[in-house]
């Protein structure tokens, strides 16, 4: 959490930290995150890091998706994974062609790995949402290990994907984080008593299966409750 004085905390992921620099990775959404990006040069306070870590299984390729700003828990896993030699791809999907900038570079530069890029309005990369290549990568690369942060219906469609190939993969979800030490209940994810902020953020999917459903589209709704599917009890 990073506490901006006389403004409000921020829930933020870290991107990557060494011994003197701690990097956050943001887009300006609402006031708080404008204050943030105008905060230069001045001390802001910080509680964390909060929530648990995410372990490795270093026997595993791993498939890496983000969505938009998706992509900053996804950066010290991939820089980590490559450091230990670990096959990782990574897919990056944002809507538009203009978000991508500076982000390749800044991402190959803290990780030393190339992003896979998807735009919606067809103009860079791959032409389409991050899952759609997702479902082409599953069966080239067959990952034992799928990894994804962003919007919850994307979180849905790769919980989908991934338990069809037999994969229970991992989400970093997204809440209303007010406390951020498990005392508010604001981050609760519908009726699975998980809170975010302590359990999370990064969860099986198996556990939050029955709160991302609602995200899915109507046919792979009725799909799932009708026929159930891997890891889906
Ligand atoms: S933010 Fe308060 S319990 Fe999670």
């Amino acid at each position: 959490m990073i506490w901006l004085p006389g403004i409000d905390y921020l829930p933020m992921s870290i991107a990557d930290y060494d011994n003197s620099k701690l990097t956050i990775f943001f887009s300006i959404r609402g006031e708080g995150t404008a204050a943030l990006a105008s905060f230069k040069d001045k001390v802001v306070g910080i509680v964390g890091p909060l929530g648990k870590p995410l372990s490795i299984n270093t026997r595993s390729r791993y498939l890496l998706v983000a969505g938009g700003t998706g992509l900053a828990p996804i950066i010290r896993l991939a820089k980590e994974l490559n450091s230990l030699g670990i096959p990782t791809t990574i897919v990056w999907g944002t809507r538009k062609g203009e978000n991508v900038g500076e982000v390749p570079t800044f991402f190959k530069e803290i990780t030393g790995l190339d992003l896979h890029i998807c735009t919606e309005d067809c103009s860079i990369g791959f032409c389409g949402k991050a899952i759609d290549l997702v479902n082409e990568l599953i069966p080239k690369l067959k990952p034992a290990e799928i990894v994804a942060a962003g919007p919850n219906d994307m979180l849905a469609e790769i919980a989908y994907l991934s338990f069809k190939s037999g994969i229970n993969p991992v989400l970093i979800l997204e809440s209303i984080i007010k406390c951020g030490l498990g005392v508010c209940g604001s981050c609760v994810l519908g009726t699975t008593g998980l809170r975010l902020c302590k359990e999370g953020p990064a969860i099986k999917a198996s556990k939050v299966i029955d709160y991302l459903i609602k995200y899915l589209p109507e046919s792979r709704r009725k799909e799932v409750i009708s026929k159930g599917l891997p890891y889906v009890t």
